[in-house]
C-alpha cells in the first residue's frame, strides 16, 4: 500500500508556479530573467486598505470568525453585488474563503459526485481540471479557437452538454486569454443553458474590473435572470484590489449551495483570516479610486505588448478586452530550430528556449489546453516588459 493517496496521481502541478519558480532559480544564479509567468498585479494593496487591517489588529478583530465571515464583510459583499451587478444576494446568501480558487473548490466539494462533469471552456485557469478531479469529477473540455477570439461559441457548448453535465465553469475575463464576453455574447451562452436546466453555472468573475475601453463587464445572472436560482457568481479582492496575498475570495448563490459550502468550510478552514476579511470590507465599501489607475497602466501594457509582439517574427497575437495576460500564437514557430539547435516540437519548447535563449519566462499554451501559444502576464512595468518584448523578437527572429 503506498504512502500517497491515488488522487495525488491524477493532478498536475501548476505549470505557472513551475516556471515561476525555475525563472526565481534562474535568476538566483546570477541570470539576467524577466519573469512574465505569474499572474499578480505589480501594485501594492491601497493604503486605506492596509490602513483597515491595521486598525483591525489594535481593535483585537484577532480571533476566530464565523465560519462563512464577518457580517459586516458579508453585508458589503451583498452591497457590491447590487452596485455592480444588479445582483440581489443577501448576506446570508454569501460566503467568504481563503481566496477566490478556495470558493471554487468548496463548490465543487460540496457538489461532485463521481463522474458528474464539468464542461470548462478551454484554454482554461490551469486550477480547473484539477479541482475537478481532485473532487472526483471529469472535466470535459470544449475548445475555443483563437478565430472564436477564444471565446465559447453556444453550438459545442450544446454538444458538449450531457445528462452527467453538472456545472459549466465561464471566466471572463479569462486567465490566460484576456477575453471577456460582451452582452450578445454572453446572452449567445445563457440560452444554451436555459434549455439544459440541470446545468448549473460556476462563474468566475475574478477580473472584473479589469477590462479596458468602453467594454463592459457582465456576469450570467445578470444577463439571464433566470440562471440565477442556478449561479453561483464568484469573485474576490486578489486582482482589482493587489491583495492576492490577503487571500479572500466569495461568492453570492442559491441559499442550499451556500450552505453546503459552508458546511464544507467548517470542517476545513473554520473560515479565513480575521485580519484579512476587515481589510476586504474597506476595499469592497472604501475609495475606488485606484481602479482607474490600475486600468490605465494595465491598458497601456496590453498595447504595447500586443503592438511587439505582432511584430516579432511568425507570432500572431490578438487583442483582449481585459485581465492582464495575453495569449498569442506560435504555430509558426513550430518545426524550426532555437539557437541551441533544437528543433521546437510543442509551444513547451518555444517557452523553454526562449527562457534559455533570452531569459524570459512565460507559460506554454499546452499548459491551459490550447496551443501552440504561449501566455504573457503583463503585470509589470512598461520598461520591463519593452525589454522582454524586444527579447522575445529577437528569439523569433534567430528561429531558423
Ligand atoms: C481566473 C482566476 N480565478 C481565480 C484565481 C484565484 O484567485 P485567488 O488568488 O483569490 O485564489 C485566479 C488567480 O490567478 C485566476 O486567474
Amino acid at each position: 500500500m503506498g504512502f500517497l493517496s491515488d488522487a495525488l496521481s491524477r493532478i498536475k502541478p501548476s505549470a505557472t508556479i513551475v516556471i515561476t519558480q525555475k525563472a526565481r532559480d534562474l535568476k538566483a544564479q546570477g541570470r539576467d530573467v524577466i519573469s512574465l509567468s505569474v499572474g499578480e498585479p505589480d501594485f501594492d494593496t491601497p493604503d486605506n486598505i492596509k490602513e483597515a487591517a491595521i486598525a483591525a489588529i489594535r481593535r483585537g478583530e484577532t480571533k476566530y470568525t464565523p465560519v462563512s465571515g464577518i457580517v459586516p464583510l458579508r453585508e458589503a459583499i451583498s452591497r457590491k453585488f447590487k452596485r455592480e451587478n444588479g445582483l440581489d444576494y443577501k448576506p446570508s446568501q454569501t460566503i467568504v474563503s481563503t481566496g477566490g480558487k478556495h470558493v471554487i473548490y468548496n463548490a465543487l466539494l460540496a457538489t461532485l459526485n463521481p463522474g458528474d462533469e464539468v464542461i470548462i471552456p478551454a484554454p482554461y485557469w490551469v486550477s480547473y481540471p484539477e479541482m475537478v478531479v481532485l473532487c472526483g469529477g471529469k472535466p470535459v473540455f470544449v475548445d475555443c479557437t483563437m478565430e472564436h477570439n477564444f471565446k465559447l461559441q453556444p453550438e459545442p457548448l450544446e454538444r458538449a452538454i450531457t445528462p452527467k453535465t453538472k456545472w459549466i465553469i465561464l471566466n471572463s475575463p479569462s486567465n490566460p486569454t484576456g477575453a471577456a464576453y460582451s452582452r450578445a455574447e454572453m446572452k449567445a451562452i445563457t440560452d444554451v443553458l436555459m434549455r439544459h436546466p440541470h446545468v448549473w453555472v460556476l462563474t468566475d468573475d475574478m477580473y472584473e474590473h479589469l477590462t479596458y475601453g468602453d467594454f463592459e463587464f457582465v456576469t450570467p445572472a445578470q444577463v439571464e435572470p433566470n440562471l440565477y436560482e442556478r449561479t453561483l457568481t464568484m469573485n474576490g479582492v486578489s486582482k482589482a484590489y493587489a491583495m492576492t496575498g490577503w487571500r479572500i475570495g466569495y461568492a453570492g448563490g442559491p441559499q442550499h449551495l451556500i450552505n453546503a459550502m459552508d458546511f464544507v468550510q467548517g470542517q476545513q478552514t473554520s473560515g479565513t483570516s480575521a485580519i484579512s476579511q476587515w481589510a476586504a470590507v474597506e476595499a469592497l465599501d472604501g475609495p475606488q479610486d485606484h481602479l482607474p489607475r490600475f486600468r490605465k497602466a494595465f491598458e497601456e501594457r496590453r498595447d504595447l505588448v500586443v503592438s511587439m509582439l505582432n511584430q516579432a517574427k511568425g507570432l500572431k497575437c490578438p487583442m483582449p478586452e481585459g485581465a492582464f495576460y495575453v495569449y498569442p500564437s506560435c504555430a509558426e514557430a513550430i518545426g524550426k530550430t532555437a539557437p541551441s539547435g533544437k528543433v521546437l516540437e510543442t509551444d513547451e519548447d518555444f517557452v523553454s528556449e526562449l527562457l534559455e535563449a533570452e531569459g524570459v519566462a512565460a507559460v506554454h499554451g499546452s499548459s491551459f489546453g490550447l496551443g501552440p501559444n504561449f501566455r504573457i502576464s503583463y503585470a509589470t512595468s512598461n520598461a520591463a516588459l519593452e525589454d522582454a518584448c524586444n527579447r522575445i523578437q529577437r528569439f523569433c527572429g534567430s528561429l531558423r
